[in-house]
């Protein structure tokens, strides 16, 4: 029976979340944890899950290899489930074709914790099924289909998490209806980022309709933040271009202050960026939707023990993060 296993990156915002919903340019790049799905055939017309990873219920941390595996608690893992079923049905629409398959789905990353992993779900299940029914798909079109499962899943998406989940790299992007625009950003180098990681509160669908709302009630004064985080992510692309660590720290300082007065941070997040600052961060800011999650950390090499160190001690999980790294990822295991 063909058998197939496909990969996809998580994520992380370096600027411009939340305000990307609203045709705001965002940067955002790739990271070396992923999420994996293996899909096999079968003679049926059934599709049967395997998330054994994503089903445990509270943080399972385990270290092997040197690398730290976290899979999920239990609730979060439900909402991952309805992205894998969205995926299949989006494909087999797309193709007008359905077979039946078995997914085993695995995450190196804590599912909902706002580094994408649902785009990653979704974006490894397009790609895993399609290769299944014979198709080669190209990142591009993978990408569009993950939007629409995100938008279909979400309500209201932007196409950020599954754009780069799908290409990779890092880039610059932002969109107009349903035109994708993405400009590839050539870092000078390596960003030295820690990702911390603290409980999530709220799920990425609950804090969009939260900015919504807020927005409907103030849209003049929601408008001129969201124009603010624009102004920003424009600067720190220039800042970033010319390798200037300093200037894309107090950028990522600005942008947290902008996403806390869209009310999407926390005070446990607030605390982990503060702690960052005061241990020598050049800059901190929540990276996704907020409402707990993730946060990221610019720290030059001197200082990356200690703010690594204390991050450690007040959050789930920090690490330093590899950033920049490829796409989604196929390979026919069996045909
Ligand atoms: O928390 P995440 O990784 O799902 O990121 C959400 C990013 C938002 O800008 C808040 C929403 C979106 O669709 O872009």
């Amino acid at each position: 029976m063909v058998k197939v296993l496909a990969s996809a990156p998580g994520k992380v915002t370096l600027f411009g979340e939340h305000a990307v919903v609203y045709g705001y340019p965002a940067i955002v790049t790739a990271i070396n944890k992923r999420v994996y799905v293996e899909a096999e055939l079968r003679n049926d017309n059934e599709i049967k899950i395997n998330a054994q990873d994503l089903r445990v219920p509270g943080l399972i941390v385990s270290i092997g290899e040197g690398e730290v595996v976290v899979t999920t608690d239990y609730g979060r893992s439900l909402a991952a489930m309805s992205y894998l079923s969205k995926a299949i049905e989006v494909t087999s629409k797309f193709l007008n074709e359905r077979k039946g398959v078995n997914l085993v789905v695995t995450s190196e990353m804590p599912v909902g914790a706002g580094l994408g992993t649902s785009a990653a779900v979704s974006v490894a299940t397009i790609a895993a099924y399609a290769t299944c029914l014979g198709h080669e798909l190209s990142s591009e079109v993978i990408a569009q289909l993950g939007w629409q499962v995100e938008k279909e899943v979400q309500g209201i998406a932007s196409p950020m998490d599954t754009t780069i989940s799908a290409l990779g790299g890092t880039l610059k992007l932002w969109y107009e209806g349903t035109t994708v625009h993405k400009t590839p950003l050539a870092l000078s180098s390596e960003l030295p980022l820690v990702i911390s990681y603290v409980e999530r509160e709220k799920t990425t669908k609950e804090m969009v309709a939260k900015v919504k709302e807020l927005r409907n009630r103030h849209s003049e004064l929601v408008d001129e933040i969201m124009k603010s985080i624009g102004f920003v992510t424009n600067k720190a692309e220039q800042a970033l271009l010319k390798n200037d660590l300093s200037e894309v720290g107090l950028l990522m300082n600005v942008n947290h202050g902008l996403l806390d007065a869209l009310g999407v941070s926390t005070r446990r997040l607030n605390e982990l960026v503060y702690l960052a600052r005061s241990s020598g961060a050049l800059g901190s800011k929540l990276t996704g939707a907020g409402g707990g999650g993730a946060t990221i950390s610019l720290v030059q090499n001197s200082k990356a023990e200690l703010v690594l160190n204390v991050l450690s001690m007040f959050s789930l999980m920090s690490f330093k993060a590899v950033i920049n790294t490829e796409g989604v990822k196929v390979k026919v295991l069996a045909k």
